[in-house]
């Protein structure tokens, strides 16, 4: 019996987000170079992608690069972002086959010119995908998102498109990167650090949290499936007490509450 069989299909996360961090160690503690530990992280995404769509997860959002990564030595940057193409390229065709539809949060602004063609014919030949979203946060970061919403908002009030009185969670998360998508009900963070790291800190207002020792590179399906079946056994109270909570299907939280 596999680990998937012991998975509620009734209670699943609708949206798992992962901080896949944890490569640079992977490496170090082999006697490699960081450079090995990304490229054994692509193989990662491939196979948590995989088993993903197997589990029938709809939402999946990977933070892969994050605005403060920036900072890292320019060797480390450049070499990320050629593994970013190569591993596009290799992938599109498979996922496209398989249905995942690619989507992409952050600063696209930042990235290289090559890098941010490759990732835009990625998005464009699998727009069709009804599987699995596969959502890659690239030169992503919270601050930067929440900052760039609310000058957006603010020119749409001094344009007259918005009302500031009608401005409510609602029209935040529209004014988000993430628009679109539901917010992540999972959230996993491998590589044994237990902290947010500027990702997503509007969406996962209430999202349940899963901490890993795991690193990336060694993270596959059945630590995906083990973080399902945590995810699953917690009761999600939002605010309520228990007595209040009819489960539905998902555990997210009622749509008129969101
Ligand atoms: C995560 O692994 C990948 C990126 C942030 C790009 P790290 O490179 O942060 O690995 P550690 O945390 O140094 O082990
Ligand atoms: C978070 O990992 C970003 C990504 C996984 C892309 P980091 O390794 O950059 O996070 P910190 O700096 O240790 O918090
Ligand atoms: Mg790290």
């Amino acid at each position: 019996m596999s680990l998937l069989d012991y998975i509620d299909q009734e209670r699943l996360p609708n949206h798992i987000a992962i901080i896949m961090d944890g490569n640079g160690r992977w490496a170090t503690n082999k006697g490699f170079e960081r450079g090995e530990g990304h490229k054994e992280g692509v193989r990662a995404i491939s196979r948590v992608v995989e088993a993903a769509t197997k589990a029938s997860i709809k939402y999946l959002t990977l933070y892969a690069f994050s605005t403060e990564n920036w900072n890292r030595p320019a060797e480390e940057v450049n070499g990320l972002m050629d593994l970013m193409v190569y591993a596009i390229s290799e992938e599109t065709e498979k996922l496209k086959k398989n249905g995942v539809r690619i989507t992409c949060i952050g600063d696209m602004d930042r990235l290289p010119e090559y890098a941010r063609t490759a990732l835009i014919e990625c998005i464009d030949q699998t727009k069709e995908g009804n599987t699995l979203t596969l959502n890659i946060a690239l030169s992503y970061s919270s601050k930067w998102e929440l900052t760039e919403a609310a000058r957006r908002i603010a020119d749409d009030v001094l344009n007259g498109v918005l009302n500031k009185e009608d401005i409510s969670e609602e029209t935040i998360s529209m004014y988000l990167t993430t628009h679109g998508i539901p917010d992540p009900d999972l959230l996993i963070r491998t590589g044994g650090e237990q902290r947010i790291s500027n990702f997503l800190l509007w969406q996962c207002a209430y999202a349940e949290f899963y901490f890993t020792e795991v690193y990336w590179p060694d993270f596959g399906e059945k630590d995906l499936y083990e973080a399902i079946i945590d995810f699953q056994g917690r009761e999600r109270r939002f605010g309520k007490i228990s007595e209040q909570i009819e489960c539905n299907s998902t555990g997210s939280k009622p749509e008129k509450e969101q």
